[in-house]
């Protein structure tokens, strides 16, 4: 018998193996207290493969699995549900995985993707939308977490959108982008506070590229062009889709809001690629920008994601970019030499200036089981130039840490840190309520969750109303 792919493949294994039921759990056991003026839900997507992969399993191959932990008056409740997309419903008729993975798209037949929206999820404009890399999002039922299906924001997006749309603190705008292997190969999109999709805008690349996050000021659009080229000739000469071309250097677009693809201006920077971008904001005639930047992207190699390791060199950093606007240049600083993904900073300030920001870091004494993990939170004051990290223990492993203000008014800092983390000792999980100010500090609250949740992507708080 050949050997399963679960059996061989890291990203399928400990805290990355899925979780396969779903469920609900009122009042879910608490230890310390939750701050009760924490109300409402903090949701968060993964990758949840519902059958063992057919062939070679990427992490970002997985069905969506959304986990929603609600606090209301110092309580918590739980409840997980798939993103119960057409492909999976079509899976669960079958019995069995149909999809290829991204490794293994062939070359020959036409690509077909399942929808998993996998990836993110937001809430604007009243709706809660699953989402993935580049397809259309995928509506939930808030509550309930009932998948209500594909949204096109009413027949108005003609092609995908990113998994990671940008909202406008103070526009209440929704600015996004869609790329895609095929022309138009990136567009811009707008949807105004209400939810309506009120732009939609082709901007023109010199490549088609994997572009999976970009950034945005109070006055600009930054896209990130990096050297991973969608490549069918490569892929018919049986290697894969993307492929890394560093010669081409790394492009950034910025494009004044006001402005469209007439006005996008491109600068040049060292070949790199970046998932995420922490922040940006303008500062006179430059722009910063704060990203985890990845030397190169083994982490799109097959090998690579069977490479336990995960290798120092490996991991994105966090780094800093100084668009000059007027001179022409980037100035490039590296921020720290210890790797870290996932960064965030405080939502009201997304394309304002920024002070703090966090992320999850590696901390490779900490690493104990095989598989790669991000095994401590990390906040950077970047005003100070310092870091205070808080581990998490042996075999343990972080989320995507989430800031969220103790209320409205409150500073920029004054809050509470969120994160999901993997107890490898107990094979479960524990949601972290952390003071913002005291991150390296003992949990407030430390909110057992019924079941493992396994390490995934994106989260994102939405207050009661
Ligand atoms: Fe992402």
């Amino acid at each position: 018998m050949t050997a399963r792919e679960s059996d061989v493949n890291p990203f399928l294994q400990g805290n990355f193996a899925p979780w396969r039921l779903e469920g609900t759990a009122d009042d879910v056991e608490v230890i310390g207290a939750i701050p009760r003026e924490l109300n409402g839900t903090f949701y968060r997507n993964g990758s949840n493969p519902a059958y063992e992969p057919r062939g070679r399993y990427h992490w970002f191959d997985g069905d969506g699995m959304i986990h929603a932990i609600t606090l209301r008056d110092g309580r918590a409740a739980y409840r997980n549900r798939y993103v119960q997309s057409d492909g999976l419903k079509e899976e669960r008729a079958a019995g069995q995985a149909l999809y290829p993975g991204l490794l293994d798209i062939s070359p020959t037949e036409a690509p077909r993707f399942k929808v998993t929206g996998n990836t993110n999820i937001v809430h604007h404009a009243g709706r809660l939308l699953a989402l993935v890399e580049a397809a259309l999002p995928t509506e939930m039922q808030a509550g309930t977490l009932e998948t209500l299906g594909l949204y096109d924001f009413g027949g108005k997006l003609f092609g995908p959108m990113t998994a990671h749309p940008k909202l406008d603190p103070e526009t209440g705008e929704m600015l996004f982008f869609g790329y895609s292997p095929f022309p138009p190969y990136l567009q811009y999109h707008v949807a105004d506070r209400s939810g309506a999709l009120v732009r939609s805008e082709v901007i023109d690349v010199a490549w088609p590229s994997m572009m999976h996050d970009f950034a945005v000021t109070r006055d600009h659009v930054i896209f990130l062009l990096c050297p991973i080229v969608f490549s069918v000739e490569n892929l018919q000469r049986g290697g894969q889709l993307f492929s890394w071309e560093p010669e081409r250097g790394t492009r950034l677009g910025v494009m004044p809001r006001s402005g469209g693809n007439a006005d996008v201006r491109w600068f040049d920077t060292d070949p790199c690629y970046v998932f995420h971008p922490m922040n940006a904001y303008d500062d006179g005639d430059a722009i910063v920008l704060d990203v985890s930047r990845y030397s190169s992207l083994r982490f799109m190699n097959p090998e690579a994601a069977r490479d336990p390791s995960m290798t120092e060199d490996a991991g994105a950093r966090l780094h800093r970019w100084r668009i000059d606007r007027r001179g022409g240049g980037i100035r490039s600083t590296p921020l720290d030499d210890v790797t870290g993904e996932f960064p965030r900073v405080d939502e009201r300030l997304v394309g304002r200036k920024h002070r703090f920001g966090y992320l999850a870091a590696s901390t490779p004494e900490d690493l104990q089981g095989k598989e790669p993990v991000w095994s401590s939170i990390k906040k950077y004051d970047l005003e100070r130039g310092t870091s205070t990290t808080r581990r998490l223990g042996a075999g343990n492993g972080a989320s995507e840490p989430l800031f969220v203000p103790r209320n409205d008014a409150a500073g920029e800092d004054d809050g509470y840190v969120l994160a999901l983390v993997y107890d490898h000792a107990r094979h479960g999980s524990d949601f972290y309520i952390l003071d913002a100010q005291d991150i390296a500090g003992e949990p407030i609250a430390q909110i057992r969750i019924p079941n493992r949740v396994p390490y995934g992507f994106h989260g994102n708080w939405v207050p009661a109303t």
